[in-house]
């Protein structure tokens, strides 16, 4: 039987019920100590800003914070996670295309300190309600810099057209940004952000971008005349789903990024003060597992199916980028894995297959299915498709298992039904 941070998988659907999340909590102490170890320079002080969307939750944040990490938030409801875990405001980078005014305000009543600002609109309200709430505020501003990196077209950032951030070529627009954040009182303009894209292997896109963005903000610094101390190359870095994945290692790719930054810098002749990266998946994906149960199975004309107790609903990934996702038999991982299977979900959607092809040895009903490395934008993007009440999360370290997020229940579902006039 299969164990997950020294707890058998049986054991843990018997105590939580199926479908299950589970986390090996080592695995992502030892992302968080490797980021915090080897993304470090002698020439600036350096940030990890762990990108909450990959996965949030309070217990998680709860560990970030006693890591020294910091928070990439892009709405009101990551931020109401933040808040429930205490999470020091001072560490918390407020991300998004389009933020609400009642977003910012939530977040600026609770001290956030840096706002990422998407475009001039953003800018301009940024400037107001800071005035208007006698409150300082830092911001960076995103920069796309036209790097473009081989992944799934939806998870590309940088493309020309990309939604997200100015232009690195539409120089004129971000020195009027500038310039406007220069004239506020309220405003303080820390530097540039930077994202191209998630689930990236190749370390010369990073290491393109960083050039470029360095080269820019140098040339910005002389045009403006103006201190820019920070620099925030974003995250993206991939992890290993399957064995066609090979992923640098996570100190050989901070290495890599660093010795960019470093070489970026000499080049250049400029300093910065702190450079930041943002890290989601690769800190949770690795250390998440999902945990089903076999239930009936049929053999078409061609295939066989073996389906599971969830799919697309608690994880979209396969149905929306075509991801691909290695499994076992967890209660059968000596046997030879002789058969080839359909593992498919149980909504109302063709397009609901977990993985295709899996060989596996032969399946029965009850069996116990392990999907791994689904820690990241699996949770995050649950839905309750079909009206399934997404998983619980376990934590499970040296034998021990926590309960961090409760299953769901009708109930939960169903108190959302009223029947309520309401006056306009
Ligand atoms: N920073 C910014 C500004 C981002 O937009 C993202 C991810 C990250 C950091 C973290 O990227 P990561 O290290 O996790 O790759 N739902 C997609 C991934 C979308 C990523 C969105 N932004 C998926 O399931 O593959």
């Amino acid at each position: 039987m299969l164990k997950i941070g020294n707890v058998r998988c049986d054991d843990l659907l018997e105590a939580c019920g199926s479908p299950l999340y589970v986390y090996d909590e080592a695995k992502i102490e030892m992302q968080l100590e490797a980021y915090k170890r080897h993304f470090k320079s002698d020439l600036f002080a350096t940030e990890i800003i762990y990108a909450s969307k990959a996965f949030a939750c309070v217990a998680l944040l709860e560990r970030l914070a006693e890591f020294d990490c910091s928070l990439d938030i892009v709405s009101g409801g990551e931020l109401a996670v933040a808040k429930k875990a205490k999470f020091d405001p001072h560490k918390i980078y407020f991300h998004g295309n389009n933020k609400s005014d009642e977003e910012l305000r939530m977040a600026l009543a609770y001290q956030v300190k840096t706002v990422v600002i998407d475009n001039l609109f953003e800018a301009e309200k940024i400037i107001q309600l800071s005035q208007e709430l006698h409150q300082q505020v830092h911001v960076l501003l995103r920069i796309n810099p036209k790097v473009e990196a081989h992944t799934h077209e939806y998870i590309m950032t940088a493309t020309s057209d990309s939604k997200f951030g100015i232009s690195i070529d539409q120089q004129a627009d971000i020195l009027h940004i500038l310039q406007q954040l220069q004239a506020s009182e309220t405003v303080v303009f820390d530097g540039f952000h930077s994202h191209i894209g998630s689930q990236i292997f190749e370390e010369h896109a990073f290491i393109a971008a960083i050039d470029k963005m360095v080269a820019f903000t140098k040339e910005i610094k002389q045009q403006a005349k103006i201190a820019i101390p920070v620099l925030n190359i974003g995250g993206g870095f991939g992890v290993r789903y399957t064995d066609a994945d090979v992923p640098l290692s996570t100190s050989a790719m901070c290495n890599a990024l660093i010795s960019a930054i470093e070489t970026a810098c000499k080049t250049y002749a400029i300093h910065f003060d702190k450079v930041c990266m943002e890290p989601g998946r690769s800190i949770v994906g690795e250390a998440g597992y999902t945990l089903y149960k076999i239930g009936f199975i049929k053999e078409t004309e061609n295939k066989k199916f073996a389906f599971i107790d969830g799919g697309m609903a608690d994880n979209i990934r396969p149905a929306l980028y075509d991801a691909h996702y290695a499994c076992d038999i967890a209660n059968k991982m000596s046997e030879a894995k002789n058969e080839v299977y359909e593992i498919a979900g149980k909504c109302c959607e063709s397009g609901d297959i977990m993985i295709h092809g899996a060989a596996l040895p032969k399946v029965e009903s009850q069996d116990i299915l392990v999907v791994y490395t689904t820690g990241a934008y699996g949770y995050s993007m649950a839905s309750n498709y079909n009206r399934l009440n997404r998983p619980a999360v376990v934590f499970v370290k040296d034998g021990s298992v926590r309960q961090v997020l409760r299953r769901e229940t009708y109930e939960d579902q169903l108190c959302l039904d009223v029947s309520k006039s309401v006056s306009i």
